[in-house]
């Protein structure tokens, strides 16, 4: 009868020769974006609970407990099973910011930042030596990215907001933005990472099947980026080696959902996005940034 047995996820998890038992992170973290176990949505209102800014960067009249899903999907590589779970982020059409008097309509935006990391250049030690930021991505089928605009999900931006030391993208990526703007298969449905002049570095197909593990180091002292991938629960294998980067700037990590507007000039105030009615979302586990100085890093 023992085939006839059923398996819990957390005792298939035990089986399983990726273990959870063992802590894939290997290195001294830096921030720590995960997610206890316990929180509800309303722990990201709140700077006492939250590892992330309670304030930014959410769109006006909004609470975090109103933008952050707790989703029931498996634990990802660099969560601890029954310690950690996910958190989706999620966008609709209340996803507008002011400046001045005007509502900018042409972005939707619901964007983390980790309460600790501070937006001055060399402020904090995310900024020096070799550094590690990893996160990892699932989609969620009932909120699904409209990949004929461009999403841009996680960045990290420079102190004076003049551009990102890099940047990851999905779906048509605006030319403004350094993509094609090309409304193709081929150009949607790929998650890419930019450097610091926009120019994509590494491309893959995003998947609704499993989670996709990314990791991009800086190297502030020889100005270069790597970037580390793997799918479902892989270890993450470099995939670029070490590319010329200018990693100057400081700034901070960006982490979240930016929707771009189709047929725009200016993409903050002008451009198409059509109503979202469920809205969208996008699920992230395993949020580190961890320091590699010692040619550390967690895979
Ligand atoms: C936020 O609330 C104010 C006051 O009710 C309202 O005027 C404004 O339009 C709201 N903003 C958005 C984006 O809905
Ligand atoms: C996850 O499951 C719990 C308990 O069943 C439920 O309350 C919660 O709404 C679920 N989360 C999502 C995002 O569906
Ligand atoms: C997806 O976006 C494109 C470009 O804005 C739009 O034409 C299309 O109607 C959208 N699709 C859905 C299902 O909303
Ligand atoms: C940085 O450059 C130094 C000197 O060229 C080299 O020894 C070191 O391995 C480099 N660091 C990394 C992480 O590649």
């Amino acid at each position: 009868m023992w085939k006839y047995v059923f398996l819990s996820p957390l005792a298939l998890a035990l089986a399983s020769p990726y273990s959870y038992r063992t802590n894939p992170i290997q290195c001294p973290v830096i921030f720590d974006g995960r997610v206890p176990q316990n929180f509800t949505p309303a722990s990201f209102n709140l700077a006492s609970t939250s590892p992330y800014s309670p304030q930014y960067v959410k769109g006006e009249n909004l609470t975090w407990s109103e933008i952050i899903l707790l989703p029931n999907t498996t634990t990802s590589r660099f969560d601890t099973l029954l310690v950690h779970r996910p958190l989706e982020v999620t966008i609709n059409d209340a996803s507008l910011f002011r400046s001045g008097s005007g509502l900018q309509l042409g972005f939707r935006r619901a964007g983390l930042l980790l309460r600790d990391d501070k937006n001055a250049a060399g402020a904090d030690a995310a900024d020096q030596g070799v550094v590690t930021f990893h996160w990892s991505v699932r989609q969620d089928v009932s909120r699904s990215m409209n990949l004929s605009h461009e999403y841009m999900n996680v960045w990290h931006e420079k102190a004076d907001y003049s551009g990102n030391q890099f940047t990851f993208v999905g779906g048509v990526v605006l030319p403004v933005d350094g993509g094609s703007g090309l409304d193709t298969p081929e150009e949607k449905n790929v998650w890419k990472i930019q450097n610091h002049k926009n120019e994509f570095v590494f491309r893959t197909p995003i998947r609704n099947d499993v989670w996709q593990n990314f990791g991009v180091q800086l190297d502030y002292a020889n100005s270069t980026i790597r970037v580390y991938y793997s799918a479902g629960n892989g270890p993450l294998e470099d995939v670029t080696g070490a590319l010329p980067n200018d990693n100057s700037g400081g700034g901070q990590l960006q982490l979240g959902m930016a929707k771009k507007p189709t047929e725009t000039e200016t993409v903050v105030w002008d451009g198409y996005q059509e109503p979202m009615p469920q809205g969208e979302g996008q699920i992230y586990g395993g949020v580190f940034v961890e320091d590699s100085s010692n040619g550390c890093v967690s895979l």
